[in-house]
């Protein structure tokens, strides 16, 4: 079965192509490049080519500063783009895996959240990932979310903030706490 994977280039996508190809699956990358997740027409028009069985939705817009000035363009990446994925992995029967993140939820509770929890984003970024969710949950007959709270991976090139992001875990836990940056 083939696995497309949205958002290949960045530091979840790479990981998960990385790990797929070893496992020997028929893995199909997605860059930004090839696949645009803003453009409905052209998710439905690359993906019907490519004719995934899963879809796992890596692409995002989370530095949380970004998203605060530019709403518009945080709620058309992480809201509308999973919708342009959800819609065609529904006409695919595809499975679509989509990406979410812990900032769905306020942050208040004393103890690990639970998936029967109620979100309650308090940032643009939180809210725009939240939207995104609903729209896979409706669109997507077979579907996961997963949320994750942070991501820990060697440097990118290119990519000065996993530079610190990865100094931090290695120096362990206690270590500078950014803030914001890209979640
Ligand atoms: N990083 C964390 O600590 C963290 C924590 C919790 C949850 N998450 C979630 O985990 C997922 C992966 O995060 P990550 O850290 O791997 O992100 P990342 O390194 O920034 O990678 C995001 C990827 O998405 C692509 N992309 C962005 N906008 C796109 C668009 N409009 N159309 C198509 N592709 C687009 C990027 O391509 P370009 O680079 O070419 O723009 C990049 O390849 C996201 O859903 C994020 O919300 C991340």
């Amino acid at each position: 079965m083939r696995i497309a994977v949205i958002g290949a280039t960045g530091q979840l996508g790479t990981d998960v192509c990385r790990a797929l190809a070893a496992m020997g699956d028929d893995v199909a990358p997605m860059t930004r490049a090839e696949l645009e997740v803003c453009d409905v027409d052209g998710v439905a028009r690359v993906l019907r080519e490519v004719n995934p069985g899963v879809i796992v939705n890596t692409s995002a817009m989370h530095h949380v500063e970004d998203c605060e000035s530019r709403p518009d363009q945080a709620f058309e990446v992480n809201g509308l783009g999973a919708r342009n994925l959800a819609l065609v992995a529904g006409d695919l029967g595809a499975v679509l895996i989509q990406i979410s993140t812990d900032y769905v939820f306020d942050g208040a509770k004393q103890s690990p959240y639970l998936e029967t929890d109620l979100p309650r984003p308090l940032n643009v970024y939180g809210n725009t990932k939240l939207a995104g969710e609903h729209f896979a949950r409706r669109l997507a007959p077979k579907h996961f979310i997963l949320r994750f709270r942070a991501l820990w991976q060697k440097p990118l090139p290119g990519k000065g903030r996993l530079k610190l992001r990865w100094a931090d875990a290695q120096a362990g836990p206690g270590a500078r706490r950014g803030s914001g940056g890209g979640r």
